[in-house]
């Protein structure tokens, strides 16, 4: 058959059935992506002469004798198209991964077509961004500005990977071609509690082309927990690589690795297996009542489940003060139970590895992951091998939000690699996404807040419970997480919390963006807002009364955190400019009608930029040519490290960021780094780069005052010169001068994590809502952060607007919802519902003027927390309007409709 790629002519033969998009991908056109393979997404969008496509939905066949062009054959004569242009100008991407069918779609439109984008963008999403960006590079805006050598720091500086990104020149995990490569599928279990009997699997292994099948049996029985931390014991040992017992409705069963995806798949189907079903338990309550069955009994490997016989995987219980007392003495008390819900991550690509050997017999493995140096560590404990056997690294990757802190298939590969010798790959499917890895656990809170008349809190408590699903990865850490910010936030004598997360035969929990301070969050906002209706008082004014201030002592119900500080204090400030925006008359008015109910509401949140013990390391090299390598572990995932990296690296060293290159996330090439999460990759790394490029520094004007006996103090480190009077010495020469004197230019120090300090949010909504049909219009969103100095103003607002949207859509229309065999329904972005262009409001997004003592350069974390107070500003929103409080997730239509009808009756 003849075709016609990027303005090649070829003959090839599609395998039957094939798609365009594995078509293309196969030719080596790696700017066709996979996002959902369902026709939702639309990253793999390609043009069929000339026309839009989803590519997943195309057969190959279609496309013979007629022009495909994918984003590589966008460009013309060496120029980029318009539209390149246009979403390089605007920074329109952040992991980048939705741009290449972004750009395709959007390069068509007609003016006409750009004045209705909700209807034009319905088949493109994208996870990271919010969509503000991606507008305004479809109308041209521009917010990418030139460097200043020395001064980069506070400038809208583009993503050095921005060019590769929207010329499809950018590859992530999947877009490499290797000779001999192997393909691995796992068949997954159909219940939700199961012993697995017997596996047959003669059928499977004589399907041609299949290599190996592994099943429990099969695979070291070392138990680990998949959560990647550096301390390995937050986690409970409650997993195999593969177990005799399955504990959710799609845990692996067994794996099978193929020449190609189709035979994996044919011998995963042919694997006969008999289950011996066991009875399960959904419900955290009932999983912990003493009645239920028990997911993971007492055995040797059991010692860091806190309660095995209730299935408590971890507990917490504290108080500061009296709670009773503090009960005791408050005039209005209010008291409710939240509920919140699971959520997906939805990131773009989905968890993908490949594994290969070299002829050192060492294991390289090529993995979409936030944390290559704790998957290195588990990779060598779970092969009982040296970890410095294994070779981890990312190229790039496409979206995390929390789900690729977890060792999800690079385990599977590297036992297949082993066993086979060849190269591995193992691509998650989106259902896959959707029902074997990772969600933000759902919470059930009760809040209980106390106050005097004049608002003064008397006393907080909370019960907390997180329903953690199969496994206990992440189980603990988010759960302390969840109730120390939280209730820091808040200044209250007495405290009290008794927290519990509890296994269930769910797929498990994760960690996702706000790690559990999400959940509370609504839940305390919520009663806050409450509470002030009780009390008569505005919610605002009830907030600003209890918050915490520069000089209170840090307090949740532990005693106060050795090493966490106000570094900077800007929550004042955030809460200010959203009152004022909110009372501005901004935004879209209320729709005409009685129908329609307005109401507005705030909400608050605290983050401390940092988990504990978080480390990480940078080296500084300065190069030959006089511009620097910085290498450190840090994971660019559309987070936007590699950006702010080079800033301030640029900024000490008094170059232009051209001068610098990142080298990250590479256990080879990058010095130790925990990983990338938990708002760490300024705060932390981001220090790193700051305490080396300083040492880089003094070591350079120290050799440059020996090479030209000019005093110290009137040397100045400069863009590839070091000047003194009207004279400079280039940094070439200087390098030259020492390699000569066999002395090395280059620096490497380390963060150790600490001291840590807080970063502040403030959300306000004002909103419509239909009383008949329950609908909510956000008519106006305003975002304030206190993010400290702020490094990159475009996309700092990016990773708000993007925090904004995954709230929004958890708070609005995102679901998770299992049926009574705990399977989940919906396996798809549109069936879950994840948000597209026309659910997204534009925000205004404010900064406050704070400079922060102890982060980088002022800066604090900011990828994280804008989150956490979305939900409640949106409930207090709606109570405003209605007058009713809901109590739990999503505010969806049919359940606002439905308690509205209650109140009718
Ligand atoms: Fe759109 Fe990541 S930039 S999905």
């Amino acid at each position: 058959m003849s075709y016609k790629i990027n303005g090649k002519n070829f003959d090839a033969e599609p395998r039957p059935g094939q798609c365009l998009r594995t078509f293309a991908r196969d030719l080596g056109w790696f700017g066709v992506k996979k996002g959902c393979d369902a026709g939702d997404c639309g990253a793999c969008t390609v043009w069929l002469d000339g026309k839009p496509v989803h590519s997943c939905l195309t057969p190959a066949f279609r496309a013979e004798g007629r022009e495909v062009t994918t984003l590589e054959g966008l460009a013309c004569n060496g120029e980029m198209h318009p539209m390149q242009k246009a979403f390089l100008n605007a920074q329109a991407y952040q992991c980048g991964f939705c741009t290449a069918g972004m750009i395709m779609t959007t390069a068509t439109f007609t003016e006409e077509d750009k004045k209705d984008l909700p209807f034009h963008l319905k088949g493109n999403f994208c996870r990271c961004t919010g969509y503000r960006a991606i507008e305004d590079a479809i109308n041209g805006v521009c917010h990418v500005v030139e460097d200043l050598p020395g001064k980069s720091v506070g400038r809208n500086l583009g993503n050095p990977h921005g060019p590769a990104i929207v010329t499809g020149q950018a590859h992530y995990t999947g877009d490499i071609k290797m000779e001999g490569m192997l393909h691995l599928k796992v068949l997954r279990s159909p219940h939700a509690h199961a012993r697995i009997v017997a596996i047959r699997r003669d059928k499977a292994a004589a399907v041609p082309g299949v290599h190996a099948i592994f099943t429990w049996e099969d695979v070291p029985r070392i138990p680990y927990g998949t959560g990647t931390h550096e301390d390995y014991r937050v986690e409970p040992d409650d997993t195999y690589i593969l177990d005799n017992v399955v504990r959710y409705v799609g845990e692996r069963v067994a794996a099978v690795v193929a020449e190609s995806e189709g035979a994996a798949e044919e011998a995963c189907r042919l694997l006969e297996v008999d289950y011996e079903v066991l009875p399960a338990v959904f419900d955290p309550e009932e999983a912990m009542s003493g009645k239920a069955p028990i997911l993971h009994p007492k055995d040797a490997f059991t010692s860091r489940i806190e309660n095995p016989d209730l299935n408590i995987v971890r507990e917490i219980h504290g108080e500061n003060g009296s709670a009773e007392q503090g009960f005791k003495e408050a005039d209005e008390v209010y008291e409710e139970t939240f509920e919140t819900h699971r959520q997906q991550h939805a990131q773009l690509e989905t968890h993908i590895s490949i594994t290969y050997l070299s002829a050192d017999g060492r294991i390289h493995v090529r993995t979409s992951t936030q944390t290559p140096f704790p998957t290195k560590s588990k990779l060598g404990y779970l092969f009982s091998r040296p970890a410095d056997d294994f070779h981890v690294y990312t190229e790039r990757v496409g979206g995390g939000f929390g789900s690729k802190q977890e060792t999800l298939g690079e385990e599977l590969c590297v036992l297949a690699t082993l066993k086979t010798g060849r190269p591995v790959k193992w691509e998650h499917t989106r259902t896959e996404e959707f029902i074997a890895t990772s969600s933000r656990h759902a919470f059930k809170v009760r809040v209980k807040v106390g106050a005097k008349k004049d608002g003064t809190l008397t006393a907080l408590q909370l019960r907390v419970l997180s329903n953690t699903g199969a496994h206990g990865n992440h189980a603990g850490d988010t759960l302390g997480h969840s109730i120390n910010e939280s209730l820091t936030l808040l200044r209250c004598a007495n405290k009290k919390v008794d927290a519990y997360a509890v296994y269930t035969n769910l797929v498990p929990s994760g960690a996702f963006r706000g790690y559990g301070i999400t959940q509370t969050c609504f839940a305390i906002n919520s009663a806050m807002n409450e509470l002030a209706r009780k009390l008569k008082m505005d919610p605002v004014a009830l907030l600003r009364k209890n918050v915490i201030i520069p000089g209170d002592t840090l307090l949740s119900i532990w005693g106060a955190p050795a090493d966490v500080e106000i570094g900077s204090y800007g929550l004042d400030q955030c809460m200010d400019m959203v009152e004022k925006a909110l009372a501005s008359g901004r935004g879209t008015p209320k729709p005409e009608g009685d129908d329609w109910l307005e109401g507005k509401g705030m909400a608050i949140s605290m983050l401390d930029c940092a988990p504990p013990l978080q480390r990480s390391e940078a080296r500084v090299d300065l190069t030959a040519e006089g511009a620097y390598n910085v290498a450190v572990g840090a994971t660019e995932f559309g987070n936007g490290t590699v950006t702010t990296l080079r800033q301030i690296a640029a900024t000490i060293l008094g170059c232009g960021v051209n001068r610098i290159t990142i080298i990250q996330a590479d256990t080879d090439k990058a010095p130790y780094d925990t990983g990338t999460f938990g708002s760490v990759g300024t705060t932390i790394s981001g220090t790193a780069v700051r305490m080396t490029c300083e040492v880089l520094k003094s070591q350079i004007l120290a050799l440059a005052h020996r090479y030209t006996d000019a005093p110290i103090e009137t040397l100045a480190l400069g863009d590839g010169d070091i000047c003194y009077g009207d004279k400079s010495l280039s940094l070439s020469d200087l390098f030259a001068r020492a390699t000569k004197d066999g002395q090395r230019v280059n620096a490497t120090r380390k963060c150790a994590g600490t001291a840590r300090t807080v970063s502040f949010n403030a959300q306000g909504f004002r909103i419509a809502v239909n009383r008949i049909t329950g609908k909510i219009e956000i008519l106006q969103s305003v975002h304030a952060a206190d993010a400290g100095a702020v490094l990159n103003p475009m996309q700092c607002r990016g990773q708000i607007e993007g925090s904004l949207a995954q709230g929004i859509g958890w708070t609005l229309f995102e679901r998770m919802t299992f049926n009574d065999k705990g399977e989940l329904m919906g396996q798809t972005f549109r069936n879950s519902r994840i948000p597209s262009f026309a659910d997204i409001p534009r925000s205004e997004v404010f900064f406050a003027d704070t400079y922060d003592t102890i982060g980088p350069l002022g800066a604090k974390a900011m990828s994280e927390s804008p989150i956490n107070p979305i939900a409640p500003a949106l409930a207090n929103a709606l109570t405003d309007a209605t007058g009713l409080r809901f109590t739990s997730l999503p505010l969806s239509p049919d359940r606002i409709f439905a308690q509205l009808a209650e109140l009718k009756k």
